[in-house]
């Protein structure tokens, strides 16, 4: 009886060596120590025996499922190694960084239209943008242009043929964000106080201008609101995105739509003052237009002027871009060219 024990041993040992896989092992345990299989079986013999030969048998019995248990758990084992061993000699070399999927990233414009935004909403100011076909009457006439402005000029302006029989409608590319000012106060009552960002047109192509560019504009409308709120705003503005204690300047200028008008300038960002480069030597950086809103433009927009007061600025995002990401050519932030943008990772 116990040669039959070790009979049916060798076989499973001969068969372990065959096996592959775990379903294999499974079914191997399964056919020799499963509740039906061949070894359990010789345990029926069992009431047949001597209490002797039965003692005997007992031992030998134990020995051999014991035997069977550890063969399938080091073969199970085995086999578990295996395939992670085969699955790690898949990859070349295990010290490589894992890949990464690939990812876009923001142009250098929409960062800085972001972070304007950004810092205008901490000051209160509300972000709107209006269409970029713009009737000729808010982006000229609402804005106190006279209607010979040279503006008006073919030579400075897109013009869009309008559809249809619409001969009394004049449609242009808008020329600058300011009529979003009129279609804010046009749609609001004061306090209003917005900024405008978006992509203004121009014909206008050279080295240093490009017929699409982009502009913020702000706006600030309430009773009581002077030149000396726009400083305050401008300085606020300037310390928040560039860092504090770079001063402003308001220089006497012409706008239609604000009076008095004035261009500002900020201390130089890179010399803080001192004069480099950058700034041409000035210690200055030409940011944009400013001014109070014009009467007349609060009055074709419905607001009072002898009751409220406002002012305006607006200035380009493309050559602030330009100087925040040193970047040497304006056409550069509008050719799409891969090998520009993936200087910008995230
Ligand atoms: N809209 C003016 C421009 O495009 C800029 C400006 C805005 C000037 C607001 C004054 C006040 O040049």
């Amino acid at each position: 009886m116990p040669d039959r024990l070790q009979q049916q041993l060798e076989a499973f040992e001969r068969a372990l060596e065959g096996v592959r896989d775990e379903d294999s092992l499974y079914a191997l345990q399964v056919a020799y120590i499963g509740r039906k299989g061949s070894i359990s079986l010789l345990r029926r013999d069992m009431g047949k025996m001597s209490p002797d030969q039965r003692k005997q048998f007992g031992v030998e019995f134990n020995r051999v499922k014991r035997a069977i248990e550890a063969g399938i758990e080091t073969r199970r084992q085995f086999l578990s190694d295996d395939a992670r061993r085969r699955e790690l000699e898949r990859f070349e070399d295990l010290t490589m960084p894992p890949r990464r999927p690939e990812f876009g990233s923001l142009h250098p414009l929409t960062r800085t239209r972001r972070a304007l935004a950004s810092t205008f909403r901490r000051m209160g100011f509300d972000v709107e943008d209006g269409p970029h076909v713009e009737h000729g009457r808010y982006n000229f006439d609402f804005l106190n242009f006279l209607p010979d402005h040279p503006a008006r000029d073919e030579q400075d302006t897109f013009f869009v043929e309008p559809r249809g029989d619409t001969s009394s409608r004049e449609l242009v590319l808008r020329t600058h964000t300011s009529p979003i000012q009129v279609r804010t106060m046009l749609a609001r009552t004061p306090p209003v106080r917005i900024i405008a960002l978006g992509t203004v047109f121009r014909r206008d192509e050279d080295r240093t201008h490009s017929p699409m560019f982009h502009q913020i504009e702000g706006l600030y409308v309430d009773r009581g609101v002077t030149m000396a709120d726009l400083k305050a705003t401008l300085l606020q503005f300037t310390g928040s995105f560039f860092g504090p204690g770079l001063d402003v300047r308001l220089r006497p200028s012409f706008f239609p739509f604000v009076e008095p008008g004035a261009e500002f300038d900020m201390q130089c960002p890179f010399c803080r003052g001192a004069r480099c480069v950058v700034c041409k030597q000035t210690g200055w950086i030409e940011l944009g237009g400013s001014g109070m809103v014009h009467p007349n433009v609060l009055r074709d927009c419905g607001i009072d002027p002898a009751v409220y007061t406002g002012w305006a600025f607006g200035f380009g995002l493309d050559r602030m871009t330009m100087l925040l990401h040193d970047v040497p050519k304006l056409r550069y932030l509008f050719e799409g060219d891969i090998r520009f943008l993936e200087q910008f990772p995230c």
